[in-house]
């Protein structure tokens, strides 16, 4: 690095650092105030707490179940689906049906049935077993136990809750984690890992082992020999989950009330989202590259970017604007000064393709200078202490004010504030410090527990709302989007979330450190919340604090490409960081991936699709393509992009190559076509230009390049395959098209099939099918004969291609 260069980043740096000092004393202040406060009202005790809840004295059927009344407890069964039940203890308040996205189900069949020292309500397919002593196990549609529960404990607020592990069972989900994807196995020793549910700000940099994260949420998977199920606690309050020898969970406050289910990875994902809601499909757009950075100040800077962009020839898509385009910082403004012709900029903008995002932080400046807490203040907007007074903190402006959005009143409020900025053409929203976050210097980053909230009316303090205030964040912007801008998909990241934020925002991982480590994390990381039902969610490329290598961004940024939030963003006292900060070959290398990346667009689109309608996340840990192979499970440094798609990235400098376990199958290398056969550890090579990319055979992968349609073919090995293609305009609620290719497999050649649905008319002006692994000079489009050239056909529509295989090439017939 040259002397300036350097001599810059350490200004850069030591501001930086006098800028986070500046809010010193206040964050002293507001430590001894919140402590305080905490000591002055003490969560309420009750004297129900009970070690367990007693000998059964009664079950009872009901219309989806059954009640259990215990001496001390009563159990709820209730089937919502033959194969999703939820288990509601009581004593204990029930809560706000937030995560909750579905209330009514179709009838299931529901029996009864008593043994010795059990009772069993089953469906069909699945059986709840509850002992007389308040026991509760699950059994699958074959009668194999998948979870066993012990009797729940009830504290003097709140509960404990166990189940047995089996020696070989991962757990995985619990929302965002720093965490290896095998959360029981957290690599550092330790037998036990402990994640505690309380969205937590990591405050400028975190680490690999940081708990807890931005975003929590009490879902978990099991996965064992016998099986696999999730169970969603449906309690906001904080929690500590232990993994060892059993899962334990222990619970601050609120009710016992959770659902359970059993199957496969997909079926899982289907009953929780079915329940939490699914992700609605994102504008295109939003799949492609977001460029971000804590420092571009003014309409010069953001110009300059988008224009870099288009210089280097690298495709954009949005740019992120932080607090500094703020003035002081404030919500819901943009410096006039510095953005004098917003309206015609942001057009401007939109012309080379690029959308302007906006940060929007919840806290509201306390002071009667600013108008949003007037007009909260009327409205009775802001959270309050138990002794009436507005709850206070300093974040980013100063000391600020929060608003309740467990209130609909002040949710609407908080809606009408967007209004004006997607007038001045703001395209999309990035939430922060939305935990809610504030400055502290020990103790909680948050807002005193005994803060008041609104609860839809019912009343309840921050212990139970702080988990849900990110989720209820983005439940008002999206909403309001939705209403301002009818015709358009919202678009909303928020950093804090929780149980159904899927269906509201994206997210991503934070202010994560900016190193070889913290990017390996992130596979997990992702992997993990899309686990937990979020299927879109990306690290800050390249780390967000600190400055990374070339190589070092570079990787990240090949790993990224991959992921369904691409942004590159970074902290105000580091180095601006793009594509061609670090020169050749750097930059050509980003240019290929980035291009690949919005090559790939109709594969990612067809993934968001999935998604919007199953809620399987587009970015899949590897065991999802096989998950009966155990030596699958805890494999983290890997993921699946689709079913189709296996990326392996490379997690160590000056690495030119790596092992990785190929799921079963056969699977053709990106790179050069070779077909490898699956089930087996292999080797592969990563010069700094490429890392290992794998294509399942049977795949017909779509992708797109100035107007044409390139279908991808890697023939199957044997038989038949189907790939599908979802299209539409890329925005609104408009018409639709669904594109089914199928191949079948000839010993001298093979049949391409296209069949066409949906009223929105083909988008593309030429389509070419390109063939791996597969030799052919001559091909018939429906029935007429064409040549072909170099494994590439350029064509237009067609019902049928008939490739004839290369005879002096012929393929060894593999056997699956
Ligand atoms: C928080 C965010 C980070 C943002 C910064 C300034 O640390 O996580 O992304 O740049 O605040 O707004």
């Amino acid at each position: 690095m040259n002397f300036w260069k350097q001599i810059s980043q350490r200004w850069k740096y030591f501001t930086g650092t006098l800028f986070y000092l500046g809010f010193a004393p206040h964050a002293y202040l507001y430590s001894l105030k919140r402590d305080r406060i905490e000591q002055q009202f003490p969560p309420p005790q009750s004297d129900e707490a009970f070690d367990n809840p007693g000998k059964l004295i009664r079950a009872e059927k009901s219309s989806r179940g059954a009640y259990f009344y215990f001496e001390r407890a009563e159990l709820e069964v209730y089937f919502l689906t033959a194969d999703l039940v939820r288990l509601a203890w009581r004593p204990g308040i029930p809560p706000v049906p937030y995560a909750i996205a579905r209330h009514q189900w179709p009838e299931v069949e529901t029996n009864l049935d008593e043994a010795e020292d059990s009772y069993s309500v089953s469906s069909d397919t699945f059986k709840v077993i509850v002992g007389i002593n308040g026991s509760v196990k699950f059994c699958d549609a074959t009668g194999q136990i998948v979870r066993e529960e012990m009797p729940p404990q009830r504290k003097a607020e709140g509960w404990i809750h166990q189940a047995l592990l089996r020696q070989e069972e991962n757990i995985y989900g619990l929302g965002e984690r720093a965490f290896p994807l095998n959360l029981r196995n957290p690599k550092d020793g330790r037998l036990e890992a402990q994640y505690r549910m309380w969205n937590y700000d990591a405050a400028g940099m975190y680490g690999v082992g940081s708990d807890p994260m931005y975003l929590c949420i009490p879902v978990y998977w099991g996965m064992h020999q016998q099986g696999s199920y999730l169970v969603f606690y449906e309690n906001s309050y904080e929690a500590t989950f232990t993994l060892g020898d059993m899962a334990t969970a222990d619970f601050e406050g609120g009710s016992l009330r959770y659902y359970v289910t059993c199957g496969t990875p997909t079926q899982l994902l289907e009953r929780y989202t079915e329940l939490t809601g699914r992700a609605p499909l994102p504008p295109r757009w939003a799949l492609g590259y977001h460029q971000s950075h804590w420092g571009y100040r003014t309409e010069e800077a953001v110009r300059a970017e988008a224009r870099s962009f288009e210089e280097h020839n690298l495709p954009l898509s949005a740019i992120h604007l932080d607090i500094d385009v703020q003035v002081g910082f404030r919500a819901f403004t943009i410096d006039p000064d510095r953005f004098p012709k917003l309206p015609s900029f942001t057009k401007e903008l939109l012309k080379q393709g690029v959308r302007f995002i906006a940060i929007m932080n919840p806290g509201i400046k306390y002071s009667r200078h600013s108008n949003l807490f007037l007009e909260g203040q009327l409205l009775e907007a802001f959270c309050r202490l138990p002794n009436g007074k507005l709850a206070t903190g300093p974040v980013w402006p100063g000391w600020c004010v929060f608003p309740d959005f467990t209130n609909p009143v002040v949710r609407q409020w908080w809606s009408r504030q967007y209004e004006y900025l997607l007038d001045v053409g703001v395209s999309g929203f990035w939430h922060d410090m939305n935990e809610p976050a504030a400055f502290i210097l020990w103790g909680d980053r948050s807002l005193p527990k005994p803060t008041q909230h609104y609860m839809e009316g019912r009343g309840g303090d921050h212990r139970e709302a702080h988990n849900l205030y990110g989720f209820l964040q983005a439940k008002a912007g999206y909403e309001s989007l939705s209403h301002h801008r009818p015709h358009q998909r919202p678009f909303i990241v928020s950093r804090a979330g929780w149980a159904g934020l899927q269906r509201y925002g994206w997210t991503w991982t934070g202010d994560i450190e900016c190193s070889w480590e913290a990017m390996r994390i992130t596979v997990s990381t992702v992997v993990g919340l899309g686990l937990s039902g979020i299927p879109y969610s990306g690290p800050d490329t390249g780390g967000f604090q600190g400055n990374p290598s070339a190589e070092l961004y570079t990787r990240w940024f090949q790993m990224s490409s991959f992921l369904t939030f691409f942004r590159t963003h970074s902290s105000n006292n580091v180095s601006h960081r793009a594509p061609w900060s670090y020169g050749e070959p750097y930059l050509s290398i980003m240019r290929q991936f980035l291009q690949l990346r919005y090559r790939l667009m109709p594969y990612f689109y067809t993934l968001a699709w999935e998604a919007s309608r199953k809620g399987y996340p587009p970015v899949r840990p590897v065991f999802w393509s096989d998950s009966e192979d155990s030596r699958l499970w805890d494999v983290d440094d890997a993921f699946l992009l689709g079913n189709s798609l296996l990326v392996c990235p490379i997690f160590e400098a000056e690495v030119r190559s790596r092992n990785f376990l190929l799921p079963k199958g056969h699977w053709y290398n990106f790179w050069d076509d070779a077909l490898l056969e699956g089930s087996q550890q292999v080797n592969l090579e990563a010069p700094l230009e490429q890392i290992p990319l794998l294509v399942k055979a049977g795949t017909i992968l779509p992708m797109e390049e100035a107007k044409q349609l390139i279908l991808h073919l890697y023939p199957p090995v044997q038989g038949n395959s189907v790939g599908w293609m979802y299209g539409d305009a890329g925005d609104g609620y408009g018409e639709s098209r669904f594109d089914v290719f199928r191949i079948v497999l000839f010993e001298e050649g093979l049949d391409l099939t296209w069949e066409q649905e949906g009223d929105f008319a083909f988008p593309y002006q030429s389509v070419k099918v390109h063939l791996h692994g597969f030799e052919s000079q001559q091909a018939w489009i429906d029935g007429e004969e064409v040549a072909v050239s170099g494994n590439r056909l350029e064509c237009g529509t067609f019902e049928k291609i008939y490739f004839r295989r290369r005879s002096e090439n012929a393929v060894a017939w593999v056997e699956e």
